[in-house]
């Protein structure tokens, strides 16, 4: 079995290794566009020696952000914006990524540190969500969704084409697919919000349908040597956590025949009143479980901040790669500190800039 540190080529994308950098909003866009905040954070993220470097949840129309604050891609301005990040991440030598999304019915939300709930829609920063049906998810995100018509649900596929044709046109070379977190797409998924009685409502096969339909028109436009990956929220953690698993994996097996490269295994978070059993790597053993049913290669993140655990994950095959947020905002050269952790041979020239790693080779911190 691969370690931590062995390379994976997936279609003609190889990872120098198997960390990756979670998608992260930053919450620094105005108007969508990334500015300098976004120049200085990916790049710097991706000399801290991970192999792939998934951009934030970017909205394929400025409706589909979830605050006022997010990236988009919903115009080629947007896409030269990207250009320079993606060459410096390439430069630093990760493989750009880029998660696109929708954010259904918790978009026009405030940025967390400015309290997070709904800004109304008479608010001037704020706007009207849509979603499958009418229900709003509640706690902090009070706003009633209007329930999307067959054009609109055309018109929100069509985005993600569009925005998938920029991602690659910028230079990105994986994409990521948000399928997960409560946003549109798991709206869908989630009886919880989503009672449509068309073809889109109903049984798990038709609440999957968008789900199918999007990535399939996506497909179209991303080039085939290119990863195209999900991520999915599985489980709620709401009771029904064994149906949703089950569901899940006949939904990805869907996915996969229309084109699906890679899993990512998350969480649905389609409730307030949900009770994840967070701890240490809590995701790993449902990620297992789903990726071995759909025979996929795939990742999952969620408190996997001991390098030994990361390693550990990988080499028993639980996991293709790992998805790390927090750890590497805590520590952007987390790739440097595991391999010295894990005793690996060249830690420094293997996961740093030789600028640092001449420097840091023989270091040690004292
Ligand atoms: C600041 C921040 C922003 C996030 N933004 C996104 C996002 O844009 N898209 C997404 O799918 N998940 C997002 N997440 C979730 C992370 O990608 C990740 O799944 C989660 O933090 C668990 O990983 P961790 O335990 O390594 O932090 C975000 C997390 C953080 C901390």
């Amino acid at each position: 079995m691969p370690t931590l540190f062995d390379p994976l080529t997936l279609k003609g994308v190889t990872l120098r290794n198997r960390i990756a950098v979670a998608p992260m909003c930053q919450y620094q866009a105005v108007d969508g566009l990334p500015n300098d905040w976004h120049r200085v954070h990916y790049p710097a993220l991706a000399r801290g020696g991970a192999a792939l470097v998934v951009v934030e949840a970017t909205g394929v129309s400025p409706e589909g952000r979830i605050s006022p604050a997010c990236t988009g891609l919903w115009s080629d301005a947007h896409r030269d914006a990207f250009i320079p990040i993606v060459e410096t991440i390439k430069a630093a030598g990760a493989v750009p990524g880029i998660q696109i999304a929708h954010a259904g019915r918790k978009a026009s939300s405030n940025v967390p540190w400015e309290g997070d709930e709904h800004i109304p829609n008479e608010d001037p920063r704020g706007w009207q969500t849509i979603a499958p049906s009418a229900i709003p998810f509640g706690k902090n995100l009070t706003k009633v969704p209007r329930a999307m018509t067959a054009d609109d649900i055309a018109g929100v596929q069509a985005d993600f084409v569009a925005a998938a044709r920029r991602a690659d046109e910028a230079g990105f070379e994986w994409l990521m697919l948000h399928f997960a977190h409560g946003y549109l797409a798991q709206n869908f998924l989630s009886p919880l919000s989503n009672t449509r009685t068309d073809g889109y409502g109903g049984s798990a096969e038709n609440r999957g349908r968008f789900l199918v339909e999007t990535l399939a028109a996506v497909r179209k436009v991303w080039p085939e040597h290119k990863p195209l990956s999900v991520r999915l929220g599985v489980i709620e953690f709401d009771g029904r956590d064994d149906e949703e698993i089950d569901e899940a994996i006949a939904l990805v097996r869907r996915l996969k025949t229309e084109g699906l490269d890679f899993l990512d295994v998350s969480m649905g978070f389609s409730t307030p009143d949900a009770s994840p059993p967070w701890g240490p790597a809590m995701l790993a053993p449902v990620a297992r479980r789903v990726l071995a049913a759909v025979e996929l290669p795939g990742s999952t993140g969620w408190n996997i901040a001991d390098p030994k655990t990361a390693d550990a994950l990988v080499r028993n095959g639980s996991l293709d790669v790992v998805m790390l947020a927090r750890p590497v905002l805590s520590n952007p050269h987390w790739p440097f500190h595991a391999a010295k952790a894990l005793s690996v041979e060249n830690a420094a020239w293997i996961t740093l800039p030789p600028s640092y790693a001449n420097s840091l080779a023989r270091y040690q911190l004292s």
